[in-house]
């Protein structure tokens, strides 16, 4: 038993030895040097970043203590990536508006990009709450926008539930696999940072396409996951066709998971999310990740330009503590939103990593 302690602490020392190597090599590149997505959530007294109540960006449906929620232990936590060479840097709104001057950022997607548009700007509000800002919203385009007018900043969400098209025709509703005319507003964009994912399982009164069409072929219904990834494909395609890698950097938000199935982290009793106060426990979720995320990361591989993804995946899966449950929006919910975050809360988290990525020097 001696031997084999001795033997893994030295292979422990070896991997740190390794480690340390690496960031004496790339001081300047300490987040692309570490897996800022492998951690684990500690209590951190200094969190949360904003108070929700002061912030007037924040949605009511993710605003959870004013919709009551009676335990307030979540928003306390800080995610504290693994390793020797992986310190994230503070959100620090100055210097963000500073570093983007003159430029712009889109958060594209469906309403889990909302979450995290509204988490960033009340980031930003909350370091910076005299700064006057403008609001432009093109309803028709499903498009909103905040120019910080100081830094000539805009902080900007579309909302698209697909990424590709859905056009009425004839026939009825049908989404295109292999059409995206929405992109015109993602053209001149600085960083953009796109998600889709939760309403591709959606069935029923509440999907808002009747057909699907795949080159020539109209379909009734198909696989969502064989759907979702071609959607991806012609989405990598208009990236490689339309973005310059020296003007524009693309993020991928990653697939942000639920919790409505207790079996999956050990409570096979637990009504979906309702009353989870606390993370898991260390960093490894006990169920499976989705299936959605292999077919993501399947296309990211093939798009040429650069794509960063922002891996939120795991580290939100410990967070069943973060979602609104019956403190959201209520009926509209069915009492039972385990699919959003509350704000302030885990998409704060999302947002420091992006903040930590965006201005990483070799991104670009
Ligand atoms: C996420 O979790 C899965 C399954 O536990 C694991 O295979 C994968 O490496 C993890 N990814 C990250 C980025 O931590
Ligand atoms: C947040 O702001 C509200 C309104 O000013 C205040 O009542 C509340 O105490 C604040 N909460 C915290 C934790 O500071
Ligand atoms: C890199 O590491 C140094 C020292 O640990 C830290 O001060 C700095 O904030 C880190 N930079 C980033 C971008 O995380
Ligand atoms: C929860 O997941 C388990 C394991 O995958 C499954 O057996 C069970 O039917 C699921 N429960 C619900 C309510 O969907």
């Amino acid at each position: 038993m001696g031997v084999k302690l001795l033997l893994l602490l030295l292979l422990h020392l070896v991997s740190i030895i390794v480690i340390n190597g690496e960031l004496a090599a790339h001081k300047m590149n300490n987040v692309s040097r570490c897996d800022v997505f492998q951690g684990s959530w500690v209590l951190d007294r200094s969190y949360p970043l904003y108070n929700a109540s002061l912030c007037p960006f924040v949605g009511k449906e993710f605003d959870c203590l004013k919709n009551k929620r009676p335990d307030q232990q979540y928003l306390h936590y800080r995610w504290q990536p693994h390793g020797h060479a992986c310190s994230l840097s503070r959100f620090d709104g100055p210097n963000f508006l500073e570093k983007l001057r003159g430029k712009s950022i889109m958060f594209v997607g469906d309403s889990l990009s909302k979450n995290h548009w509204l988490s960033l700007l009340c980031m930003i509000h909350s370091s910076l709450p005299s700064t006057p800002y403008l609001v432009k919203i093109s309803g028709a385009n499903g498009i909103t926008a905040y120019t910080f007018t100081d830094y000539e900043v805009k902080v900007i969400y579309h909302h698209s539930l697909y990424l590709v098209d859905i056009i009425k025709e004839k026939i009825g509703r049908v989404m295109k696999l292999d059409s995206i005319t929405s992109g015109k507003h993602w053209l001149d964009i600085d960083y953009l940072v796109f998600n889709t994912w939760h309403w591709w399982t959606r069935r029923g009164p509440t999907q808002p396409f009747d057909f699907i069409q795949d080159g020539e072929k109209i379909y009734k219904d198909m696989d969502r996951l064989v759907a979702f990834g071609k959607a991806l494909d012609t989405w990598g395609r208009w990236v490689d066709d339309n973005i310059d890698p020296h003007k524009s950097k693309v993020f991928f938000q990653g697939i942000s998971p639920t919790h409505y199935n207790g079996t999956n982290w050990g409570e096979p009793k637990a009504q979906a999310c309702m009353g989870q106060k606390v993370p898991v426990p260390g960093s490894t979720y006990p169920g499976t990740s989705p299936a959605s995320l292999a077919v993501l990361k399947k296309e990211l591989k093939t798009v040429k330009k650069p794509v960063t993804l922002l891996d939120i995946t795991n580290l939100s899966l410990l967070r069943k503590d973060g979602h609104p449950s019956k403190y959201g929006l209520g009926k509209k919910m069915s009492g039972r939103d385990c699919s959003h975050w509350c704000l302030a809360g885990v998409p704060d988290t999302w947002n420091i990593l992006l903040y930590n990525l965006m201005f990483s020097k070799d991104q670009l």
